[in-house]
């Protein structure tokens, strides 16, 4: 699939629709597509490659753009190798190719490639005139690994942002912003960015920031469609995700052996409905993976766990969402919690510490029954939490 998206700039990148798990960790129901662009000018300049198993296509789409003509330069806006893995291949090709890249960029090149020659440095600002067209080069470190650069072309406002603004899900129906389906795009980012980015907010406002005085009319990320029509709302909607903004919803994440831990997680989705919470969704954590999970936890700005006490601890499937939830260093949470224990309760005691060092603002009733919880009021304490949550939600 090649598309000139602007004048003598094409999307010669790959739609991956086979691989089943993204890092060997994330579910790809929608595929993910690896985006490169080729630029022709005076000299040919390619942005990004793609990843190695599926570069055939890319090699096929690069010869329908510029047939015989040779590639002068490859900039490697990031080393990930889905990324980069085809950049040995490419240079097979195009032996003369010059690789662009930053100082961190030079030292990945040869850890992962063995690759030390034909390589053009770039300083942060510094800029390449490839004829038309001059191409400047932002370094964003951690957006999402520390040798991360955007590159601009200066004359039409055009941004190779890295992974930054991309999405999960390959581009079946066109690779521009107006062929997507918008709802989904943004689902599906918000699961990129929470699984893959999420931890790097920082970072990532940061680069927002330090490019915001560039005027930008199209956003060429790695993964993703091209944003064009819809520059303003996926830059907003980055930021929003960066600086940990969620709106109105409550998640119910929650782990359960024999139904009991299920049953208060049932109760507390009702209360929370009945009481006219928006956006309510709940997720039994041994049937979803987690990756889902982090979509929505990004999205709402508050988390229900719940626990059985397994072994002394918290239940595995939610003791492994808390650690993802940790290592991603999410801020701003309304947070609760319930469990269920057959002879010695541990995991709510153990959920509220993890709460507590992740300094998010802890509701109650905690709703902890022992074996089946016969007679405790299950509904009345959960409208209690409803109640409480909606005051500390809307305050
Ligand atoms: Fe799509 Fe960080 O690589």
């Amino acid at each position: 699939m090649i598309k000139e998206i602007t004048h003598n700039l094409y999307y010669v990148g790959v739609n991956d629709n086979s691989k089943v798990l993204f890092e060997r960790l994330w579910p790809l129901p929608y595929g993910v597509s690896y985006n490169a662009y080729l630029i022709k000018d005076k000299h040919n300049v390619l942005i990004d490659t793609v990843e190695y198993p599926f570069n055939k296509n890319f090699f096929d789409n690069i010869k329908e753009v510029i047939a015989d003509e040779n590639i002068d330069y490859v900039v490697v806006n990031h080393m990930e190798p889905d990324h980069s893995s085809s950049l040995l291949q490419l240079i097979e090709k195009y032996p003369d190719i010059k690789i662009i890249g930053n100082k961190k960029t030079i030292d990945m090149l040869n850890g992962f490639y063995g690759i030390t020659t034909n390589i053009l440095e770039v300083k942060d600002g510094e800029t390449l005139q490839i004829g038309e067209r001059t191409l400047s080069f932002h370094l964003t470190p951690m957006v999402h690994w520390p040798e991360t650069m955007m590159t601009y072309v200066n004359e039409e406002g055009i941004l190779f942002s890295g992974d930054a603004f991309g999405a999960f899900g390959s581009l079946k129906n066109g690779i521009m912003d107006v062929d997507a389906n918008i709802e989904l795009v943004t689902d599906e980012m918000y699961r990129y960015y929470s699984n893959i980015v999420g931890k790097y907010g920082g970072p990532v406002e940061k680069a927002i920031e330090k490019l915001s005085s560039l005027p930008i009319n199209y956003i060429c990320s790695t993964h993703g469609p091209i944003w064009h029509e819809k520059i303003s709302y996926v830059v907003e909607h980055y930021l929003k995700m960066a600086r940990y903004q969620s709106e109105e919803g409550v998640v119910i994440a929650y782990g359960s052996m024999y139904g009991h831990t299920a049953d208060v997680a049932k109760n507390i989705y009702d209360a929370l409905n009945d009481a006219g919470v928006k956006n309510v969704v709940m997720h039994d954590l041994s049937d979803v993976d987690a990756s889902f999970v982090l979509r929505d936890v990004f999205k709402y700005n508050t988390l229900i766990l719940g626990s059985p006490t397994y072994n002394s601890e918290i239940f595995p499937k939610v003791a492994d969402l808390t650690v993802k939830l940790e290592g991603r260093m999410i801020k701003n949470k309304t947070f609760s919690c319930f469990g269920s224990y057959s002879w010695a309760g541990q995991a709510v005691k153990r959920l509220n510490a993890f709460a507590e060092r992740m300094e998010w603002n802890i509701v109650e009733p905690q709703i902890e029954i022992k074996q089946a919880g016969l007679n405790v009021n299950i509904k009345a304490l959960s409208q209690q939490l409803a109640e409480n949550i909606i005051k500390a939600i809307r305050n």
